[in-house]
């Protein structure tokens, strides 16, 4: 498995990850379809300038460039507040493999290499085993609960940090 950053040809990847109700489900429900070309737009742009981490994972095997999911880093802006936060999604043939962890380890070692980032907050839903497999997994510490606003939901999300 490695990591690359995003590129405008993986609009199909975003619209399996991010338009497909089971995909969305621990993430309340799939996005509309119509603004997906401009979200990956804007994902290249803030990959140029540096400002966010989104890379692509690309699996070993048979098939060249496949793309597994993805896992990004970014600054978490709020009235009041900022911080690093870290996501992640893997597409469902490739679940259940510990890629997606293998992804996340590899993105919290470069975000250690780069030193910027600081404390890394992730904010599974509470009732998202696999995504908090992966936090236990990796050594996260949990913080509790807590809600967390996500295209327009609320979610009851656990809250887990880890140092880089
Ligand atoms: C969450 C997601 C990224 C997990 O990716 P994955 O590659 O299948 O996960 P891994 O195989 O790397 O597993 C990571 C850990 O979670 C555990 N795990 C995986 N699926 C699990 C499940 N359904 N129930 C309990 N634990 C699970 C694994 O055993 C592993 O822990 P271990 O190393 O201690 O054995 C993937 O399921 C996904 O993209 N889901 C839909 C989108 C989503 O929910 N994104 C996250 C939003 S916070």
């Amino acid at each position: 498995m490695w990591l690359r950053d995003v590129e405008l040809g993986d609009l199909p990847a975003y619209l399996r990850m991010r338009c497909d109700p089971v995909m969305m489900a621990e993430l309340g429900g799939p996005l509309p379809a119509d603004g997906m070309a401009e979200k990956v737009r804007r994902d290249v742009a803030g990959v140029l300038t540096d400002d966010h981490w989104i890379k692509m994972i690309v699996p070993d095997g048979p098939e060249p460039g496949a793309v597994a999911g993805t896992v990004t880093l970014w600054t978490h802006e709020e009235p009041g507040a900022s911080y690093s936060e870290i996501g992640w999604m893997v597409l469902p043939e490739f679940q259940g493999q510990g890629l997606g962890k293998r992804a996340v380890r590899e993105l919290l070692r470069l975000a250690r290499a780069d030193g910027r980032w600081g404390v890394v907050h992730a904010f599974p839903a509470t009732t998202n085993a696999a995504s908090n497999g992966i936090c236990r997994s990796l050594e996260f510490t949990l913080r509790g609960e807590r809600r967390t606003e996500f295209a327009g939901c609320s979610l009851l999300t656990n809250h887990w940090t880890v140092e880089t």
